[in-house]
């Protein structure tokens, strides 16, 4: 299926560290298989659809050397645009115009390659904390789910699951009341605020009480929270989901938080693993597993707003991919 809006954003794909000099790396969007390589000088990395324009091989069965990536079948070497710049079995032939690989914008942020397999008009969704000393920061992902990106989406906008998929971490059954927020639509996206959960423990001393929330869905796939404690120290969190297909996908969320400085890493990563992971029965039993955006489809409750509206935006969008019209 066509979706020029998904088709011109940009998605996550591979850790940065996970793509050595001199290595290529399988991988999927959007139903495409791509090959993702790094030359032997770093600089140089490409996101290609993964198959020789010779013989329609997988050109991730062959391998990088120096700066080019050459196939397992006849030896052609592809330079980094995807030219062939070479033919071992005629060294001195011309390179025809169709010997050339399909290539896709790449760039790397925040620790990660993200792709696009059109021409994205904006950037990737910029992440000021991500860079700033001042904020402690960490990673956690991807996680693979079978459901469609869209779902995930919708499910880290919808606060009333808290108490309940992740009761004694970010609330108690017993204090599930949501109170009214407000939503607001614009070119941007979606705003919600004044956003009250009760949780054990929100700001990390050990005593319940009420956590304030704002969100933001930023593009179809990608959102965002911050979430205030005590005394300005604050948290937020970017949220994206790589579609691999329309009801495939993985997810990864950045964290940045302006306190909690002693606290290592890995331990930060692993209660962030365990949160997403616990959505992840709910995610995979949603039938269907693609997102309606025929409101009529399910109903909803006044805690909803925040689906509403994210289902209202992506039908004004013209997305289709992972959707049901
Ligand atoms: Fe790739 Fe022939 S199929 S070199
Ligand atoms: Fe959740």
């Amino acid at each position: 299926m066509t979706d020029r809006v998904l088709l011109d954003d940009w998605h996550p794909l591979a850790r940065s560290q996970d793509l050595k000099p001199g290595t290529l790396l399988r991988s999927r969007l959007m139903d495409t298989d791509l090959v993702l390589w790094r030359g032997e000088n770093t600089a140089v990395i490409a996101a290609w659809e993964d198959r020789c324009p010779h013989r329609s091989v997988r050109l991730s069965g062959g391998k990088v050397v120096e700066n080019t990536l050459v196939c397992s079948y006849h030896g052609l070497a592809y330079d980094p645009q995807g030219h062939c710049v070479n033919i071992p079995a005629h060294p001195n032939y011309v390179p025809p115009k169709q010997a050339c690989v399909k290539s896709f914008k790449v760039q790397e942020r925040y620790g990660v390659i993200f792709v696009s397999l059109g021409n994205p008009p904006q950037d990737v969704t910029p992440f000021p904390e991500w860079d700033d000393p001042t904020f402690r920061t960490y990673l956690s992902g991807a996680h693979f789910c079978r459901c469609s990106g869209l779902r995930a989406i919708e499910n880290f906008l919808d606060v009333a699951h808290l108490p309940f998929v992740h009761a004694g971490i970010l609330g108690e059954p017993d204090q599930a009341v949501i109170e009214d927020y407000e939503v607001s639509t614009s070119e941007n996206g979606i705003y919600l605020h004044d956003i009250r959960v009760w949780q054990p423990d929100p700001d990390g001393t050990g005593q319940a009480g009420i956590a304030s929330y704002e969100y933001w869905a930023l593009r179809p796939l990608t959102a965002s929270l911050r979430k205030e404690t005590v005394d300005g120290n604050y948290m937020v969190l970017l949220y994206c989901v790589t579609p691999i297909g329309e009801e495939e996908c993985l997810s990864w969320m950045w964290g940045a938080l302006n306190y909690a400085h002693d606290i290592p890493e890995a331990e930060m990563v692993a209660f962030q693993d365990k949160v997403i992971l616990q959505d992840v029965a709910n995610l995979e039993s949603h039938n269907p597993k693609r997102l309606p955006l025929d409101l009529q489809a399910e109903f909803h409750l006044p805690s909803d707003r925040a689906s509403l509206a994210y289902r209202q935006w992506l039908k004004q969008l013209g997305l289709k991919y992972g959707a049901i019209e």
